[in-house]
């Protein structure tokens, strides 16, 4: 087995995986009784650890230049001598009132051109030079009164960067200065990339240059994928000055900021480009359980898919779980109670997938504001000392605390996965973005998700990349949907496949270059030699439409393609298309390219990935065959290797291992397991 080198704790001062939440104390300041109840109740929890000042601004400074900061000096020294660690926030993300007033170029702009008013949060401009200002203030004088507290052991900067552009005149400004130097102040050659010829959209200078709008322009493909662009690097920019501030005073402290999970929207930031500027990666997870369009299996693979890309940004580094709901939330559609046993799953999962520490959203319900009904781990009944910690919530958390307290050693261990799922950010944005044969259903991220799936079946880890990260480690790489082929991915991709690599990849695929352009060579573009087809059109279905290639269904895309080099493995069964190529194989020096030319939601991918694990000779976390809804995974270092077994059905499920192995909670030998419904067993 692949055994990656211990990362270590992400901070000295810790042992063994954290367990902790979000806390706001400074909802609660006239109320010390409460406070005790918190220390009290954190105690009973077995917590070690609390996020502290996300959104406290205006309490750290409640008017222009006047700060306080002994609420905070009095709370963090009391968790301090409670033995609870802090990690420490930047207020960046929600401002004060008293700011919004007196500067309002710090409120955002949004893409009709009209400025908001102050209210909710991630509200202000990443460029205003007031905002930047006073946020690098704020920073500097947390960093400078707690750089050294020894209950501190990270910074928390600001609250999930969003890919939210502002459209304000300084922001404008901001975009054409990143354009220049994108383009090298060579305005035919933004011109020529954005294709400005079509509609008699040339530019004839810089300051003609708007951000995309739906009042405007938001056609210009080659313009709204560089508007993404400067979001992402602005929003980088911003975060960098944070960081900065921070690190001139308390450099020894790791620093992370909590990533959204929005990245299935599609809208995201390029969180590939923040993560290079973080210490540690950390993450706010929100699934779906018990929903009634998917199984739990369904969304647990999801969430695995999306842990693993949280895991792939620091090339296997261990990584925070920063938020999650101990219960409900209060704004997915239909928030079920997670049903017995399923908290303490999802948070086992994601310690399975390579977090260090399992931290809610939130500690303490609070009694007013929009996320009252969110799910925390004391609920609103702070009055009733006889209930309030006679919930279920707060019996499974503490259940759940006890089993991560066994755990020591596994702190810093990881996943060394041989398959690579390439979900590409730049490719997301285009593929929202662009107008082809079938605007609806694309689905870039499920798409990924339904290949990753493959392998979460067979408990094989997966690292989730981009496409500019390193392929060498992987025995296979999968790009499903590729449309955005970058400059020298096509030769990368040739010289993995000649040095033994295996690639997939599919319908959609290697369309048009980074800023939109098509490829004039034929499609696949860069990847037609490596693949030895070329694809002459494309047919779309209707969602009702079924067609088949091999007994298996083809949905919504089907490719028709010829093959060159390749050799056709499955043919198209309907249409005037029957006979043509649907999957193809390419053997190119040491190693094989494959075709995937059409879209399936049946067992074809899962029988596809089947036969390719097995040729490959890709391990399993487990030799057994594992029933469905009930994954493995695998972390270890060079001495020790922790095997997770996970059950997302609510159903007992039952499997018999090829020789015994030790269950690290119960301390017991055990070679057949019985699995309660949404139960786990860590094994050794
Ligand atoms: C997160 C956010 C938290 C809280 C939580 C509720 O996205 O960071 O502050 O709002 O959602 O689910």
């Amino acid at each position: 087995m692949r055994r990656m080198k211990n990362f270590g704790p992400f901070s000295p001062r810790i042992h063994g995986i954290l367990h902790g939440a979000d806390y706001n104390p400074d909802q609660w300041l006239d109320r010390p009784d409460i406070l005790e109840q918190d220390i009290q109740l954190m105690h009973q929890s077995g917590m070690h650890v609390m996020s502290i000042g996300i959104f406290s601004w205006a309490k750290l400074e409640p008017a222009e230049g006047q700060y306080d900061f002994l609420w905070l000096d009095m709370i963090l020294d009391r968790l301090y001598a409670e033995g609870i660690s802090v990690i420490l926030a930047t207020p960046s993300a929600a401002l004060p009132a008293w700011m919004s007033q007196a500067y309002p170029e710090v409120l955002r702009m949004d893409e009709n051109r009209v400025r908001h008013l102050h209210g909710g949060r991630q509200n202000h401009c990443f460029t205003s030079p007031v905002y930047r200002e006073k946020v690098r203030t704020i920073d500097t004088l947390l960093a400078q009164r707690y750089g050294r507290h020894p209950a501190v052991i990270a910074w928390h900067v600001s609250n999930e960067f969003e890919g939210y552009g502002c459209h304000c005149p300084l922001c404008q400004e901001a975009f054409r200065s990143f354009l220049k130097a994108r383009y090298h102040d060579d305005l035919e050659a933004l011109n020529h990339a954005w294709w400005t010829s079509f509609w008699s959209h040339t530019y004839r200078d810089w300051s003609e240059i708007e951000s995309p709008s739906p009042i405007g322009e938001h056609e210009m493909h080659g313009l709204t994928l560089d508007w993404h662009r400067f979001v992402s690097a602005q929003t980088l920019d911003f975060l960098r000055e944070e960081c900065r501030a921070l690190r001139a005073v308390a450099l020894h402290l790791p620093l992370t900021t909590n990533f959204h999970d929005f990245v299935q929207l599609e809208r995201g930031l390029d969180y590939w480009k923040l993560a290079e500027e973080l210490d540690v990666i950390s993450w706010d997870d929100y699934p779906y359980w018990h929903a009634d369009k998917h199984s739990d299996a369904e969304e647990a693979a999801r969430r695995a898919f999306i842990h693993d890309m949280n895991r792939s940004f620091k090339q296997g580094k261990p990584f925070l779980l920063m938020e999650s709901s101990p219960s409900a939330t209060n704004w997915q559609p239909v928030a079920k109670l997670r049903r017995p046993g399923m908290h303490a799953l999802a948070s086992i999962q994601a310690v399975a997938h390579g977090a260090d520490t399992v931290q809610y959203f939130q500690w303490r319900k609070s009694l007013g504001g929009s996320e009252k009904f969110h799910g925390a781990v004391v609920d609103h009944n702070c009055d009733d000392p006889v209930h309030v910690a006679d919930t279920r919530v707060f019996r499974e958390v503490t259940a759940l605390g006890r089993d991560l307290d066994r755990l020591l050693d596994i702190v810093g261990t990881s996943v060394a996965p041989e398959v690579a799922i390439i979900y590409d950010w730049e490719n997301a944005w285009i593929l929202a973005d662009t107008q082809g044969p079938r605007q609806e259903g694309l689905d870039y991220f499920d798409t990924c998700v339904r290949h990753y799936k493959a392998f979460w079946d067979r408990g094989v880890a997966v690292g989730v990349i981009n496409a500019d990260q390193d392929l060498s480690r992987y025995k296979l790489v999968i790009a499903p949907m590729l449309y955005m082929v970058r400059p020298g991915f096509g030769a990368k991709i040739e010289a993995y496949v000649q040095a033994g690599g295996h690639f997939v990849t599919t319908y959609w695929s290697g369309i048009a270059d980074e800023t939109d352009l098509c490829f004039t060579t034929g499609r696949p573009g860069p990847l037609r030699r490596v693949l030895g087809i070329w694809s002459e059109e494309i047919d779309v279905l209707y969602d009702s439409d079924i067609h088949h290639v091999g007994g298996y269904e083809a949905r919504l895309f089907c490719d028709l393609i010829h093959t060159e080099s390749a050799e056709t493995v499955l043919t198209y069964d309907d249409d005037f298309y029957a006979g043509r190529p649907a999957l193809t194989c390419n053997r190119y020096g040491a190693g094989e390219a494959w075709y995937i030319a059409f879209r399936s939601y049946d067992t074809f991918l899962s029988d596809f990935y089947d036969a390719r694990i097995r040729a490959y000779g890709i391990e399993q976390a487990l030799d057994v065959d594992l029933p469905e809804g009930v994954t493995a995974t695998i972390r270890a270092d060079e001495e020790h290797c922790f095997c997770f077994l996970q059950n997302f059905t609510d159903r007992k499920q039952s499997l018999r291992l090829k020789a015994p192995m030790q269950d690290l909670l119960t301390g017991k030998q055990v070679q057949t397991l019985e699995m309660d419904p949404y139960s786990y067993h860590i094994l050794s």
